[in-house]
């Protein structure tokens, strides 16, 4: 049973997304596409400190990893060469009658009344009478979960089954022959559920038994659409890294240990996009593949999982936040010899941010047996040739968006600072170096010249340093509060002290003293302390510049 509070917070932060410009549906004036989103102007720059944050950690931060960028769509075999065209895809069960499919694992089983006809096809209904008006369904009879399933009890009733044998008989055996146990026949006059007008197919419906679905999407490469112009959308953007590991590493000249950094699209013909972006069909990855000695890619696993970890925190996702999953074999990806997924406490539950696998040398095999091609490294110490072994530490970069947004939101009661009536607050407290806005300047009255002549130099002076917004509509305390309500960490104000000097003495937030009577400073406002100091407007770029790096 989902928590009413988290429910209602997921709520409010998709209504603050779409409000304040982070993220759209995709094609909404036409209903929507489920599984894409758009970045809207505050979304894309959050995107974007994520992405540059990621990218410099990686490839400027380092001197061990270099940068990559492959193409989306790639010739076939690649997919044929790396597992993907044959295991990449989910069990599914799909709804008989919306046709709706869904993983066979998010499926909660419930009990209720199966409403069941005989013919050639049997076909079977069931309505959770226990929770009237719950969405989804219900139980499937794929193979493993029958321990389960046993414990279920249900009732089966045969409509217009005025002692039809035939029906009952049918019944039984589809039902025990699917490991139900605890059921009861009974047969009833009703009318089958399917001609009944009161049937709500959203009230539950007996899903098909698993089926494979291939999680990639297909297109087709020129004119004609047959079977040699196939190819798909990447689900991954690991695999041009690997094929062009070769040439990375020629180009390059580096050494093992080694790595590729790439961020791209990817895309996944998911089953049941869900949780706002959480799971989506068009996503982007921030991917490292990182090339080790054979034998040495446990030890690389553990120190990728502490530096992952590390830099959660540096981007504001506590630690104490982030679950470290070790990966049971029988879960793991069929390539991985090792997996940590790191996943977050989102309101909807504990999920996977990023999965970090000890690959094996799997995916360079894969590849080279298949094109022919060696991508062997040559050690120059030992003078042998060999493949290396790969860590990959993946990352979503719209799901470190959306736990960033998760961790940030808060409200507090608060008193407005003009009225002193109490109101809620809204902040998003986003670490400064991922703000989507770092600081906002605002003359306290936009009808005072000599106010709006300083905030524009001040506005301009700051622009080609960091993202700002300038401000000069509506009372200040409102102007503070859309601030917060986007993460903006800093508010400038230009007012009557920046003109006349300053009224007492003060110590400035760079720890500079103030004079009383010293002109050219501004009041200072943190976002999340709502603390007001004074600074001189000199000292306003090295302050900011210290805080959002
Ligand atoms: N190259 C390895 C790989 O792709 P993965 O665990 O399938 O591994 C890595 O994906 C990360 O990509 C996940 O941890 C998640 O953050 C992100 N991701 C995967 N599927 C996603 C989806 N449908 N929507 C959004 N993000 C997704």
């Amino acid at each position: 049973m989902a928590d009413p509070n988290a429910v209602a917070k997921m709520e409010k932060i998709v209504a603050l997304c779409k409000r304040r410009g982070f993220i759209f549906q995709s094609s909404e004036i036409y209903g929507g596409l489920n599984g894409a989103w758009d970045y809207g102007p505050l979304g894309v720059e959050l995107k974007r400190n994520l992405k540059d944050y990621w990218w410099k950690c990686m490839t400027q931060l380092r001197d061990d990893i270099v940068g990559f960028d492959g193409s989306i769509l790639m010739n076939r075999a690649v997919w044929k060469a790396s597992g993907h065209e044959d295991t990449f895809s989910d069990p599914m069960v799909e709804c008989p009658i919306t046709k709706k499919r869904f993983r066979p694992d998010q499926v909660e089983p419930q009990s209720g009344t199966v409403y069941s006809y005989a013919g050639v096809n049997i076909t079977s209904f069931m309505r959770t009478e226990e929770t009237p008006g719950a969405i989804s369904a219900i139980i499937w009879t794929g193979d493993t979960p029958m321990t389960y399933l046993e414990k279920i009890p249900f009732k089966v009733l045969i409509p217009n089954g005025k002692g039809d044998s035939f029906a009952e008989k049918v019944a039984k055996q589809f039902y025990s022959q699917r490991g139900f146990k605890d059921f009861e026949l009974v047969l009833t006059s009703k009318e089958p559920i399917e001609n009944s007008t009161a049937f709500n197919p959203e009230n539950g419906v007996l899903l098909s038994e698993p089926r494979i679905f291939n999680l990639m999407l297909k297109t087709y490469i020129g004119p004609v659409q047959d079977d040699s112009a196939i190819t798909y959308l990447r689900p991954e953007t690991a695999q041009s890294m690997f094929t062009q590991f070769k040439n990375v590493l020629d180009v390059s000249q580096k050494k093992l240990p080694f790595g590729i950094a790439q961020i791209g699209k990817a895309f996944r013909n998911e089953i049941n996009p869900r949780n706002f972006t959480f799971r989506s069909r068009e996503f982007e990855q921030m991917e490292v593949e990182f090339f080790v000695k054979p034998g040495t890619g446990p030890e690389w696993l553990e120190k990728w999982r502490e530096e992952r970890l590390a830099w959660y925190e540096a981007i504001g996702i506590p630690r104490a936040k982030i679950h470290v999953l070790t990966v049971p074999e029988k879960d793991r990806a069929f390539y991985s010899q090792g997996t940590y997924d790191l996943e977050y406490e989102f309101p909807f539950g504990v999920q996977e941010l990023e999965g970090i696998a000890h690959r094996g040398n799997y995916d360079l095999k894969q590849h080279q047996e298949a094109s022919g091609k060696p991508l062997e490294y040559f050690d120059e110490e030992s003078k042998t040739k060999y493949l290396p072994e790969v860590v990959e530490p993946s990352a979503g970069v719209d799901r470190t968006v959306l736990a960033l947004l998760c961790e940030a939101y808060d409200e507090e009661t608060i008193k407005d600072e003009e009225s002193g009536k109490e109101e809620t607050r809204v902040v998003l407290r986003f670490a400064p170096r991922i703000a989507p806005i770092k600081a906002a300047i605002f003359p306290l009255l936009k009808n005072k010249p000599e106010l709006v002549a300083i905030a524009r130099d001040v506005y301009k002076s700051l622009q080609p340093l960091l993202k700002v917004a300038y401000a000069d509509t509506a009372a200040i305390g409102r102007r503070y509060r859309r601030m917060d309500e986007v993460g903006t960490p800093f508010g400038i104000t230009i007012d009557f002290e920046t003109l006349e000097g300053a009224k007492e003495a003060s110590t400035s937030a760079t720890g500079a003293n103030i004079s009383a009577g010293q002109k050219d400073t501004v009041t200072l406002r943190h976002r999340d302390t709502m603390k007001q100091e004074r600074i001189a407007i000199a000292d306003l770029p090295a302050y900011l510049l210290s805080k959002i790096s």
